[in-house]
């Protein structure tokens, strides 16, 4: 997984970075005791359990269980594959990654993907100005009434008539850029027989004489294009492909630009098409962004509810827009957290967002923004419509209908707020409407897992859960305090004990030993077993209950003594046992008789 990377630099990078400035941008944490806590970001919950720790550079959530070093929060809350994690950590601190980092296929091809997709950006951006045939765009540019400026910040070009500019031009006879061309979509490959003919080339250019729109992704990077031909015809807009660099259903058309444009983002406008983006923005409302093509999904929505806290979808007034909009809110149910806002806007009968800002300005668009429905109304209005809300019956069945909806909520403000409208809708009181929504309680509602918490090392005769086993106690010692492995000596000697998790235990003084510098972090990074990574990393955040260096020193000597007696008396009760069966010979008499004498000392 690592790649290849080099190790020296992950800890390079990893040294440089603080875990608790890093969650804390994207999840806001609170001091509680030695660690920064925060309501868990993988799973829904009302109290917080997740924890990070600075000293450790280490986060865990004791409801999920997700846990990890700095690399693994990029990996699991931004998506980032491992090697893109290390980019943006080694970038923000300053940190150049090596090259080696690219030497496994998939990997190397990237960056030549980007620049080849850039350069034929470049390429189409000039054409726009310079072809000879440009007069055609140009035209067509005017009249859409974009003006330079916009043109210049998306990055709009012109990508000529003819099959084979792109071929040419970027590929340039390169076998290897062609193939690399092809695989970001954009040259296609003639069918077999086609090919046969000497004159023609087995590729073509996929876009031709249309005004190109580039896709770019967060680091302002061309992965994909959208193209649209200059009047009427068909397909109105041609895309790029799904490609290595380009999945439709997460990336979105102007995010990069948005972010550049502005510095703190209030809100977010989602709307359909390219051209609605690049006007709004001319427009003054930059802070819009399209699907690709696509619903908008809940990977979109937890990017945008990630940069702000209010996303506002606008959708045409007609059947297909209302049904568009009911699957966006299909997706938005379960991403919508506390302080999270959805709201829904519907445009009059043959309006777009482009035609109406041109139409009523920035400060008209924004004052039907505030009209948008709110994500309960357009809920309950989309539903209402189906049942007869006069008869009991109706009042009924829409319950039934909210349901399955109500129950996709996260636990929260927002969930209460929903069923208590349902309540005010449908007229029945809060207490007998939970159980026809199959929840059983007001403390139920939210349908939450139990999660045992707190400190289990506290947690003795006083609670249920019974204090950690020895072994259990001193992983955790050994995982925050790694220097103890150096004085323990040869692990092999607890191997025969019979106690659960020694296994584990003698794995990590094993490892210890043999790389005293290890962090507690990359320790956990490089455990080769899943479930136990689990078990360890929780560990590895357990509060314990002294700091001192030289108790915990003692303490951990002490557990060894716990081992090495129990070790004692079950060779002790193993001798007996064979000493009944086959009687002991020679030595096993006098290796029993030293255990009992060290028994006694
Ligand atoms: P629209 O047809 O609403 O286009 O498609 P638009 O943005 O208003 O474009 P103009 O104003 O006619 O130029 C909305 C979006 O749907 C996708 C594109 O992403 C487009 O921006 N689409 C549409 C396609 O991918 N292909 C098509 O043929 C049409
Ligand atoms: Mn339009």
């Amino acid at each position: 997984m690592a790649g290849t990377i080099p190790r020296e630099f992950i800890d390079e990078v990893l040294a440089y970075t603080d875990i608790v400035e890093l969650i804390d941008s994207r999840v806001p944490l609170k001091r509680s005791g030695g660690n920064h806590m925060a309501c868990c970001p993988f799973h829904g919950e009302k109290t917080p359990s997740f924890s990070v720790s600075q000293p450790k550079q280490f986060y865990h959530c004791f409801g999920c269980g997700a846990s990890g070093d700095a690399i693994r929060f990029l990996m699991e809350y931004e998506h980032q594959s491992f090697v893109e994690a290390i980019e943006e950590l080694a970038q923000m601190a300053g940190l150049q990654v090596p090259k080696v980092a690219y030497s496994n296929e998939p990997q190397k091809q990237a960056p030549e993907q980007f620049e080849l997709l850039d350069q034929v950006s470049n390429y189409y951006q000039h054409q726009l100005n310079h072809h000879p045939k440009s007069q055609q765009v140009q035209d067509y540019v005017k009249q859409r009434g974009l003006s330079p400026e916009v043109v210049k910040t998306f990055g709009l070009g012109f990508s000529p008539p003819g099959w084979d500019n792109v071929l040419n031009v970027i590929g340039a006879g390169d076998q290897k850029k062609i193939q690399t061309l092809f695989d970001t979509g954009m040259l296609i490959k003639r069918d077999e027989d086609s090919t046969a003919h000497p004159n023609k080339s087995p590729w073509y250019d996929r876009f031709r004489e249309r005004l190109m729109f580039p896709i770019r992704d967060r680091r302002g990077r061309t992965i994909a294009f959208g193209g649209r031909i200059l009047g009427d015809g068909k397909p109105k807009y041609l895309n790029s492909p799904e490609t290595r660099l380009f999945h439709k259903g997460q990336e979105l058309y102007g995010l990069y630009e948005l972010k550049q444009a502005l510095r703190k983002i209030e809100r977010i406008m989602v709307v359909e098409g390219y051209m609605d983006v690049v006007s709004l923005a001319q427009f003054g409302v930059n802070y819009s962004v399209a699907t690709l093509g696509t619903a908008t999904t809940a990977e979109h929505l937890q990017k945008l509810f990630r940069l702000c806290d209010e996303v506002f979808f606008c959708f045409d007034g007609d059947r297909a827009g209302r049904d568009a909009a009911w699957r966006a809110m299909n997706n938005a149910l379960s991403v919508i957290k506390p302080g999270k806002q959805a709201r829904f806007m519907f445009l009059p009968d043959g309006e777009d967002p482009d035609t109406m800002v041109r139409q009523k300005g920035k400060a008209g668009f924004e004052a039907e923004m505030d009209q948008a429905m709110t994500f309960s109304d357009f809920f309950f209005d989309h539903l209402m419509q189906q049942v007869n809300m006069e008869s009991l019956d109706g009042r009924s069945k829409l319950i039934d209908l909210c349901q399955p909806y109500l129950e996709k909520i996260q636990e929260g403000a927002f969930q209460t707020l929903m069923i208590a409208r349902l309540s005010e809708l449908a007229d029945i009181d809060k207490a007998s409407l939970l159980p026809l929504l199959g929840m059983q309680s007001a403390s139920n509602v939210t349908g939450a897992p139990t999660v045992v918490r707190g400190n289990q090392f506290q947690s003795s005769s006083a609670h249920r859960v019974k204090g950690p086993a020895p072994v259990k106690k001193a992983i955790a010692y050994l995982l925050q305090h790694p220097h103890l492995a150096e004085s323990t000596g040869d692990p092999g000697r607890f191997s025969s004990l019979e106690l659960a998790d020694i296994k584990i235990f003698i794995q990590l003084l094993d490892i210890l030993q043999n790389d005293p510098n290890l962090t507690t972090a990359r320790i956990l990074a490089n455990w080769p077993d899943k479930k136990q990574y689990q078990f360890l990393s929780s560990l590895a955040v357990e509060p314990l209950l002294i700091n001192d260096e030289t108790a915990i020193s003692c303490e951990f000597n002490d557990l060894l003594q716990l081992f090495t007696r129990q070790y004692q008396q079950q060779r002790i009760a193993q001798l007996q046992r064979n000493e009944r069966q086959q009687g002991l010979d020679k030595l096993e008499k006098s290796e029993y008789l030293q255990l009992l004498q060290a028994l006694k000392s």
